[in-house]
């Protein structure tokens, strides 16, 4: 079957009207960050990588920064909020003319794989299967919904927690929210679902009884607790980011990065890390961060929005942020700072430095407590350096300024003029030095206080 034939298609419906009361929090629970990203986008990115061309986030009235957040996301406004069968039925409207399947995924629920989608998805092409639920066994099953199974090892019904019976709330097999469901049947089945229920809700679970009355078959597939994990406090967020850390660290070292504490190191879901990358303890990287291969990260460094390209070193207790690229075999050192600043091939910034809205030359030398001056309180300047210059320690750079390739700057200078390649730019005041002041003033104080 053909990628574009209609059986094959694919929607996925958001589910993120709750209200997140108990994460308590100004911001909308689905865009609280996990490594990085927020939770929502997290399962955008799963369910368009198992091939949903078409998405709709459900959400409440006013929650337009989740919405805004969410391009090429359709959105539904379920007002007010009345359950999961509710939630899917304020998407219909979105969904007309959908052919194929329809994933119903939670927002809350970020680290669910687009594998697992797939074979959910998959679920559905065998012959009469209308519904297939993601089933797992969590180590308490608690207030999840649990799986009855029928004589035949088929899913029978899914029980809430509130309404089961004793023998029902035993049932390990529990559900895990996610479901897919055939597009031609989507509409009649959760137009069935009525609110006779414990919370008097629209249990979206239901479909899987109403079906198997008409006939239909319904499919579970298994997947792991870990996956489906569902992020209501801030407790359960830390859980799942620990969670997807420990999921991007095995990625990563089974591509051939050294984690030299893997435990201690923090990854954003976008970091790049090349081939023989080493990471010493205490790294974090924020968002944006692409590290080529053979690089070293040393201990305690901050890499956001940064580019470090092969052979270079950075830290330890690097800051790169935003826009800074370290060129290939240059050494950024400790308590350096770039901010939108290129460090050309080969050059160092060793030590207690910062470089903001700059350019460093190639082989050029960037000496300790080297400052460039980029703002004024009103705007932001640039200064470029050339290649193979030669900045000596303490320098500060006025901006806009330019040194030249190859120009010498003296220690301690203040430049605030353009230095030609090749001179040497220097600011010295004329030294004093009195031989023998110093042992004749300690002399005279101490005879002042009567210590002699
Ligand atoms: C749901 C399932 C339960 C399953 C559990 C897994 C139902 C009836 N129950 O229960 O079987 O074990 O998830 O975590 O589906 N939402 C809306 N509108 C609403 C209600 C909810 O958009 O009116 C959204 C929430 O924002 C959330 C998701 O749907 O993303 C799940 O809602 P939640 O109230 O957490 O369902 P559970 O009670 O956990
Ligand atoms: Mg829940």
């Amino acid at each position: 079957m053909s990628a574009s034939s209609p059986s094959s298609q694919t929607a996925a419906v958001i589910l993120a009207a709750g209200k997140g009361t108990r994460m308590r929090s100004d911001l909308p629970k689905v865009l609280h960050p996990v490594a990085g990203v927020p939770m929502i986008h997290h399962v955008v990115a799963a369910a368009r990588a198992c091939g949903a061309e078409r998405l709709v986030a459900v959400l409440s009235p006013g929650l337009t920064q989740v919405a805004e957040s969410l391009p090429g996301v359709a959105v539904a406004v379920q007002d007010p909020p009345r359950g999961t069968g509710h939630a899917v039925a304020a998407a219909l409207s979105l969904l007309e003319g959908q052919t194929g399947g329809v994933l119903i995924l939670f927002g809350d629920t970020p680290l669910i794989e687009a594998e697992t989608l797939r074979r959910l998805r998959a679920a559905l092409d065998e012959p009469n299967v209308a519904v297939a639920v993601l089933g797992f066994r969590p180590a308490e099953a608690g207030a999840y919904g649990r799986l009855v199974l029928d004589e035949e090892g088929g899913l029978a019904a899914i029980v809430e927690a509130a309404e089961a019976s004793e023998a029902q709330l035993a049932i390990s097999l529990c559900n895990a929210g996610v479901m897919a469901i055939r597009a031609g049947y989507l509409a009649t089945l959760v137009g069935a679902i009525d609110d006779t229920n414990a919370k008097g809700e629209f249990y979206l679970t239901d479909v899987v009884a109403i079906a198997r009355l008409r006939g239909l078959s319904v499919a579970v597939v298994e997947g792991a607790a870990d996956e489906v994990l569902g992020v209501n406090s801030r407790i359960e967020l830390a859980e799942a980011e620990a969670i997807l850390q420990a999921r991007l660290r095995t990625r990563h070292m089974a591509a051939g990065v050294t984690f030299e504490d893997p435990g201690s190191v923090r990854l954003c879901l976008d970091t790049e890390l090349g081939q023989d990358v080493t990471v010493a303890p205490h790294v974090v990287f924020g968002p944006k961060a692409r590290i080529a291969a053979g690089v070293r990260i040393n201990a305690f460094s901050h890499i956001e929005g940064a580019t470090v390209e092969t052979g270079a070193i950075v830290g330890p207790f690097a800051r790169l942020r935003p826009g800074a690229v370290v060129g290939r075999n240059a050494h950024v050192g400790n308590f350096v700072e770039l901010k939108n600043a290129v460090l050309g091939e080969g050059a160092k910034a060793n030590h207690l430095t910062y470089l903001g809205d700059a350019s460093v030359g190639a082989g050029a030398n960037i000496g300790a407590g080297t400052i460039t001056c980029n703002y004024d309180g009103f705007n932001k300047s640039r200064t470029e350096i050339g290649e193979g210059a030669f900045i000596g320690s303490n320098t500060a750079l006025v901006a806009p300024v330019t040194v030249g390739a190859g120009a010498i700057v003296g220690a301690g200078s203040v430049v605030v003029e353009a230095v030609a390649a090749d001179a040497l730019y220097l600011e010295r005041a004329k030294p004093v030095q009195k031989p023998g002041w110093a042992a004749r003033f300690r002399a005279a104080m101490r005879k002042a206080k009567g210590k002699e």
